[in-house]
């Protein structure tokens, strides 16, 4: 049998079915070609559209095209039936028809076209471009490849042969070790520069024409309310900021600007439990990521107050092995519950300089005769010493070659 559904197969079926059902009172019309055998049958009619539905899907349900042009359809709710019993066509002409609305083209969206006629129906006039149409009619027919006899542009489809599985969510990205450790000495470094208190010593991590910024989001309606305030005089947000003046003026231009004007924001806490870092670009010349996480406040109005933060830094790379920051973004929001119900959970490591009591005696002697050696206060010998088992030898070489390789950070020297 054939595949293609030519009229004078559907007219002799509809021939039978209309002797044998309907009375001589019905106009029969079925396209142009057959109007000379003086019997119409019109497809608008509920029934008869129901009827010829019925015939394809009873005796040629693997029919692939349907030539439907020509019979005054104004609607295809009928039509619609079809696609159950006949999923495999393909091709549909539906030419010279009295359809008005696009939303008719919604019914049958389940019929999986490659090629329509559409043209001479009143919908094709509601576009006021030839695109906008052929979208429009691609937003139902995502397979079309034809349509009013013009080739399309090939489809963009999100058909995904087999079951994919998407790659698991992770925490933090970082696209090997060798970069882990580089970003992660950066910050460590760089964190505890910008929390001691004196943020001088950040001069020599920006580049000499580097960019910084601040922004607070814009649901921070009042800012007096939200503990932004002290933020907000310098917040660069554009998309509140509209003003290119001031866009200019707020961002911090050279290093020197910079750091004074990091060192005029308040005196803060990280909590490095918190930090997450994702790298959205590594090329030998440019590594760029941004640093997740909450601080606190700890000094001034709103001392102890726990913001969470985004810092997009891009850096390149120094002489000295490590990271020189270029551009440096940083996001300060209010910290959500939650956010502040997990900050400073695990104490951060701080200076501090009475011993920590739980420690055997031998253990504190020990602990004192490290700190006085190396020169690190009592917190950072404890964490070198317990790294290494309590072994004072093994722990004095770890130092020795951490120190000269010089990524051991200020802080640890502070007592
Ligand atoms: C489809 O029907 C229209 C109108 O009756 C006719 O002009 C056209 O030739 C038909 N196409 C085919 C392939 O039969
Ligand atoms: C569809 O119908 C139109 C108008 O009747 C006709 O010009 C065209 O050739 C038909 N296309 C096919 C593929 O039958």
């Amino acid at each position: 049998m054939q595949k293609v559904l030519g009229l004078s197969f559907l007219f002799s079926c509809l021939v039978l079915l209309f002797f044998s059902r309907y009375s001589n009172r019905v106009p029969l019309i079925l396209g142009s070609g057959l109007q000379t055998n003086d019997i119409d049958l019109v497809l608008n009619r509920k029934n008869c559209m129901e009827t010829v539905v019925k015939i394809i899907g009873e005796n040629i349900p693997s029919i692939q095209a349907l030539n439907l042009s020509n019979n005054r359809l104004f609607q295809l709710n009928d039509l619609a039936e079809l696609v159950k019993q006949a999923p495999g066509l393909k091709q549909l002409n539906l030419s010279k028809n009295e359809l008005k609305s696009e939303r008719e083209l919604e019914k049958i969206k389940d019929f999986r076209l490659e090629e329509l006629w559409l043209q001479e129906n009143p919908m094709c006039e509601n576009f006021h471009a030839h695109n906008l149409y052929v979208s429009a009619v691609r937003q139902r027919f995502p397979r079309l490849i034809r349509l009013d006899g013009l080739e399309l542009p090939p489809p963009i489809t999100f058909d995904v042969p087999s079951p994919t599985m998407l790659p698991a969510v992770k925490d933090g990205y970082f696209p090997n070790e060798e970069i882990r450790a580089l970003i992660q000495r950066f910050i460590q470094q760089y964190i505890s520069v910008y929390d001691s208190g004196d943020r001088q010593g950040l001069l020599n991590a920006y580049h000499e024409n580097s960019c910084c910024s601040i922004s607070i989001p814009n649901s921070a309606q009042n800012p007096v309310k939200s503990n932004l305030a002290e933020y907000v005089k310098d917040s660069r947000n554009i998309k509140k900021l509209k003003d290119p003046v001031m866009r200019q003026k707020l961002l911090k231009h050279s290093r020197l600007c910079i750091v004074a004007f990091l060192n005029e924001l308040p005196n803060t806490l990280h909590d490095p439990n918190s930090f997450l870092v994702d790298v959205h670009t590594h090329m030998p010349t440019m590594l760029s990521f941004t640093l997740n996480g909450v601080f606190k406040e700890t000094e001034g109005k709103y001392q102890g107050s726990i913001r969470a933060f985004s810092r997009v830094f891009i850096t390149v790379p120094a002489e000295n092995g490590g990271l020189c920051i270029v551009n440096d973004k940083l996001f300060v929001r209010m910290a959500s519950g939650e956010e502040i119900r997990r900050a400073f959970v695990t104490p951060a490591p701080t200076p501090s300089s009475s011993p920590v009591p739980t420690l055997l005696p031998p253990q504190q002697d020990m602990l004192h005769s490290f700190s006085l050696q190396s020169g690190m206060n009592l917190e950072w010998s404890q964490k070198c010493l317990q790294d290494n088992d309590w072994d004072f030898i093994k722990a004095a070489q770890v130092f020795q070659k951490l120190q000269s390789q010089r990524s051991i950070p200020p802080e640890a020297f502070k007592k």
